[in-house]
């Protein structure tokens, strides 16, 4: 398998072949929904939100979100029973509700065009994006990710790219500062709207607010009721639809959990005092003049 298309690193979740067909071929819709982000900055939250939006609460409810909200970037293993997620997208009814991983570069196709789908960009600090990261790539059982380091200090010098870290190349998903930056360059295209997971966390209720004005979806109070109730952190946890911790055991280490602990800040108790220093430095260094801001606690 390529590690590139053309000049793109594929990430670890992904294959050229696929990154090809989306960026060259696949049918994107003018009401398609594209929720994308970084991983673990809050995709499968919004996902949800946007699911109640736009199919409504009970189709939430009821139908496994990899079915109705395919990740077609996501390349399978030939061998599993599965369809693609990409061909998944391609039967699905629309409006269709998509997510993704990937920087605008390869949603240019869409973007340039006068009319096109509609793009939600989840963006999260840094620092808890990469607890978050970590948890995840030291929780599941893939081969692929047997390179990844346990120790956290090494692990998000890795992530980063800085020395000290493991050199993985293998498990590269894509910059971050690239990735949110690239978005954030793209805030004032009408057919993006940028959102924070801490926003989310602090002041949901607003967030649903833009996020259905921004997707033409009249928003009832039953609607808003329902939206705030099934996508409550202890909703999520435990819906078998939604965590696929519950409905996939196996593929993770005992005591894991997908929906882990939805908080603003667990990077305080993962990074040392001086460590927190140094990617401070870091983060500043990289946003310096872009204007995008993280909250962090
Ligand atoms: P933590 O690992 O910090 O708990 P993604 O969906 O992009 O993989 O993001 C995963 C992060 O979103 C995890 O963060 C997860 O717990 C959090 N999350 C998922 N559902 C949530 C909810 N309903 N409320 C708050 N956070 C949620």
């Amino acid at each position: 398998m390529s590690l590139y298309w053309r000049d793109w690193p594929v990430p670890l979740h992904s294959s050229a072949e696929v990154l090809a067909e989306l960026a060259e071929n696949f049918q994107f819709y003018d009401d398609d929904i594209l929720v994308n982000t970084f991983p673990k900055c809050g995709t499968t939250l919004v996902q949800e939100i946007v699911s109640c939006l736009v199919l409504g609460p009970e189709r939430t409810r009821t139908t496994d979100l990899k079915l109705r909200s395919p990740f077609i970037d996501l390349n399978l293993p030939p061998e599993l029973p599965v369809p693609r997620p990409i061909d998944g997208a391609k039967k699905l009814d629309r409006p269709r509700v998509l997510k993704t991983h990937l920087p605008p570069a390869f949603h240019m196709r869409h973007l340039v065009a006068p009319s096109g789908p509609r793009n939600i960009i989840v963006m999260r600090n840094p620092k808890d994006a990469i607890v978050s990261t970590y948890h995840h790539m030291t929780s599941a059982r893939r081969d692929e990710l047997s390179g990844v380091p346990q120790e956290f200090s090494q692990f998000w010098r890795m992530m980063l790219g800085i020395p000290g870290g493991a050199e993985n190349t293998e498990i590269v998903v894509h910059d971050f500062f690239d990735f949110n930056l690239s978005w954030w360059s793209m805030r004032r295209h009408s057919r993006v709207l940028i959102l924070f997971y801490e926003d989310l966390i602090v002041d949901k209720t607003a967030e649903v607010k833009r996020m259905a004005e921004f997707l033409s979806t009249p928003l009832t109070e039953a609607l808003l009721h329902s939206v705030l109730q099934q996508t409550s952190f202890s909703a999520m946890q435990s819906n078998p639809m939604v965590n696929i911790t519950l409905t996939d055991p196996e593929r993770w280490r005992p005591g894991s959990n997908f929906i882990r602990r939805g908080e603003i800040g667990d990077w305080k108790r993962h990074f040392s005092a001086e460590d927190a220093e140094l990617v401070d430095g870091i983060i500043e260094e990289k946003l310096a003049g872009s204007g995008l801001q993280f909250r962090y606690e």
